[in-house]
């Protein structure tokens, strides 16, 4: 059965009181704070600001504590998962292109990074932990990408995403902390910010078509992704974490199960007529979910499709 995002937020009120959000201050972190402040938890976020802004919580008045500071240093997560019972944990570099410039900075934040987090959630008693996942630990698996593909993973953020996920387990399979890896695909939607080459390509591309400017293409533009919405992403991780019988560290593909490919993307953005650059390293070719394990283990079905999609990020359709 598909869950709403109203009950969803009912359910999760009878089960979580104090949620510690890693990342909170990030794009997706921060809508998910929204969504937990509507289904009336108190939120705990910790964040070192690194690519997240204050502003993005600005918004919530009361029920948001704020740690400033790094989930590599233990007084902060200390601080961060006091008295909470589940923690969301979505701290993380999150470009596939700068990890192949700095990877020790990927294992460290991403790898080493999630396996903290779980001892301190384990030492507060935390009874929860999921793990923001990526879709690119599969690297260039044929589509539809289910969870029983071997992962392949073709840089070195998506090999830290593979460590995190395996230290999950490891924390469950010892009966430490339940814990749950849903696998984002290509997470859009307002706050993602665009003023970074190592931004999302959606986000960037409509910065530039708003400006009248020539977006590039990295490769020849006939790679897909599979778009999901941040609010679709935002449910979904909340029941992941309401989840009853899967806790072993599980991985759940978050997409829709449609590819879109860049050329396609730069027209319905109305982004001018690229330029072509060299594809970039690391990069994967074609990347669309089977969701059918998400629906039937969490029962997450996407609602949002990407001409509404991008419609909340201010893109208006020729009609
Ligand atoms: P984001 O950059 O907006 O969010 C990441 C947040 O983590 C930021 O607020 C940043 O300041 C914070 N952060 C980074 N390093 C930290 C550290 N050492 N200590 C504390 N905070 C730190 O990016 P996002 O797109 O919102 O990504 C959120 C999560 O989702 C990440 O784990 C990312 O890997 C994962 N993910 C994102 C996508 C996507 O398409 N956006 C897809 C798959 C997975
Ligand atoms: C994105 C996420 C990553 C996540 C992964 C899951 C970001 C920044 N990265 O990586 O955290 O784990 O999805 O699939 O959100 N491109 C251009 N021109 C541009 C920018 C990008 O052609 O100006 C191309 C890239 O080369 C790539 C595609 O667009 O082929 C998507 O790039 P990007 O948005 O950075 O996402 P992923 O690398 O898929």
């Amino acid at each position: 059965m598909i869950v709403s995002a109203s009950s969803v937020e009912e359910q999760f009120r009878a089960m979580f009181e104090r949620v510690c959000v890693t990342g909170g201050a990030g794009f997706i972190g921060s809508h998910l704070v929204d969504g937990l402040r509507r289904a009336g938890a108190t939120v705990v976020v910790l964040d070192d600001l690194s690519t997240g802004r204050r502003e993005n919580l600005a918004h919530h008045a009361d029920g948001v504590d704020f740690v400033e500071g790094s989930i590599g240093d233990a007084t902060a997560r200390e601080d961060a998962v006091a008295g909470c019972d589940l923690v969301m944990h979505l701290a993380s570099r999150v470009s596939v292109a700068e990890s192949m410039s700095e990877p020790e900075l990927y294992r460290r934040v991403v790898g080493t990074g999630t396996r903290e987090m779980l001892e301190s959630a384990v030492a507060a008693g935390a009874r929860r932990l999921v793990l923001a996942g990526s879709c690119s630990v599969y690297g260039d698996a044929p589509p539809p990408i289910s969870e029983a593909t071997t992962p392949a993973p073709a840089s070195p953020y998506a090999e830290a995403k593979l460590v995190a996920e395996s230290h999950c387990r490891a924390f469950a399979e010892a009966g430490r902390i339940a814990t749950i890896c849903p696998r984002f695909f290509n997470v859009y939607g307002p706050r993602q910010r665009a003023d970074s080459p190592y931004s999302g390509v959606i986000a960037i591309f409509a910065a530039l078509a708003a400006r009248g400017e020539t977006p590039v293409i990295f490769g020849d533009g006939r790679q897909t992704r599979d778009f999901i919405h941040v609010e679709d992403v935002v449910r979904g991780l909340m029941l992941a974490a309401m989840a009853t019988d899967t806790h072993g560290g599980e991985a759940v593909n978050f997409g829709t199960g449609r590819g879109t490919d860049l050329l396609e993307l730069a027209r319905v953005l109305r982004a001018g007529p690229p330029r072509f650059e060299a594809a970039r390293d690391g990069d994967i070719r074609h990347s669309v979910a089977d969701p059918g394990r998400a629906a039937r283990l969490l029962g997450f079905e996407t609602e949002i499709d990407l001409a509404t999609g991008l419609s909340s990020i201010g893109h208006r359709p020729t009609s």
